[in-house]
């Protein structure tokens, strides 16, 4: 199992490291276009692997995509993150030349692969990965709604005051501030609706906090986050290459599902071996179809702006 992660800044870093911690995966290629990055980070990772148990091999390269051929799997995070005050959608200018030119570049090298796009507007930039190499659809997968909805988790747990392993929930549609639609009325504390221990005004609170979840890291950390972004990458590359058939909500390109088509959008979906094994259409309330619909708008608004 080969895994080429592009762009070796935090997201990239972060995801690696947890790949590796894993040991899932017999060799791990981070590649980056700043001189030097990739390789000083494979390098210091690989310094990590007595001190963590791992036997993953983790190189570095700068620009040469002869290095990643071969790769099973390959993630993009290349491209700048927001800074305070901005919306994903305002990196679309800068990240949809650098997402194009990598999708196009790292296929050249692996035709089979699998591709991960977590780069930002990102279900914007899924879409453009489609367009761009016309790979089938199982084989591009967004990266957002599986950190939406750990970042659901942790404030059903908050309002719960439980421990996060006994809330479950999900959070689908736009990897976006406003597009998130966290599914409040599916969530649980184990297997009872959360509606049952939680206030109508504690679950807005939940659904609020939660589709700012990113804005409220970027404020205090001053870039976009990277430990809960790397992990959620990773779970989606292991549930790939693991072939375990687990349900994350994730980007992906619908014809006719949920009422919506040629829009990549998150929702939930099976992954293993092949990708996207299945899309998991759930039956949702009125008010969770409109949010959706208005959501997908958004999405194609910004889609829009792609010169495809
Ligand atoms: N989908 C999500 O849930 C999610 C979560 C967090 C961040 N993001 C997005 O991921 C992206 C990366 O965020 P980050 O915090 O790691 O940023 P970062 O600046 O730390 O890292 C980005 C890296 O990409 C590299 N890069 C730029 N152009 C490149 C090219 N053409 N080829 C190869 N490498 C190139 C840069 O040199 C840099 O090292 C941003 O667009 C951010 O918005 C998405």
């Amino acid at each position: 199992m080969k895994v080429t992660v592009v762009g070796a800044g935090a997201v990239g870093a972060s995801c690696a490291e947890y790949i590796a911690i894993k040991d899932f995966a017999a060799e791990v290629v981070l590649l980056d276009i700043k001189e030097g990055y990739a390789e000083g980070k494979a390098m210091d990772l690989m310094q990590t692997a007595s001190l963590n148990g791992f036997d993953t091999k983790i190189t570095g390269s700068t620009n040469d995509y002869s290095k990643t051929a071969n790769s099973d799997i390959v993630v993009i995070t290349s491209g700048i993150p927001r800074k305070p005050g901005m919306t994903r959608e305002e990196l679309i200018g800068i990240n949809a030349g650098i997402v194009k030119t990598v999708a196009t570049n790292l296929l050249e090298h692996s035709p089979n692969a699998t591709v991960i796009v977590v780069s930002n507007p990102m279900d914007t930039m899924t879409y453009l990965v489609h367009k761009a190499t016309g790979l089938p659809r199982n084989k591009i997968i967004g990266m957002g709604g599986a950190l939406d909805s750990a970042r659901f988790k942790y404030r059903l747990a908050e309002a719960l005051d439980a421990p996060i392993s006994d809330v479950d929930g999900m959070v689908i549609g736009g990897h976006s501030d406003t597009g998130m639609v966290p599914l409040i009325a599916h969530a649980t504390r184990n297997s009872i609706k959360v509606s049952e221990f939680l206030s109508e005004e504690k679950m807005q609170w939940v659904v609020e906090e939660t589709k700012v979840g990113g804005a409220t890291l970027t404020k205090l950390l001053g870039t976009s986050a990277w430990y809960a972004p790397g992990a959620a990458v990773s779970g989606l590359v292991q549930a790939i290459a693991c072939d375990q058939k687990k349900m994350f909500p994730c980007s992906t390109l619908l014809e006719g599902e949920y009422d919506l088509d040629d829009i990549c959008i998150g929702v939930p979906v099976i992954l293993g071996k092949n990708g996207i094994e299945k899309i998991v259409e759930i039956e949702l309330t009125d008010a969770e179809k409109a949010k959706m619909q208005e959501s997908a708008e958004g999405v194609k608004k910004t889609n829009g702006l792609l010169d495809v």
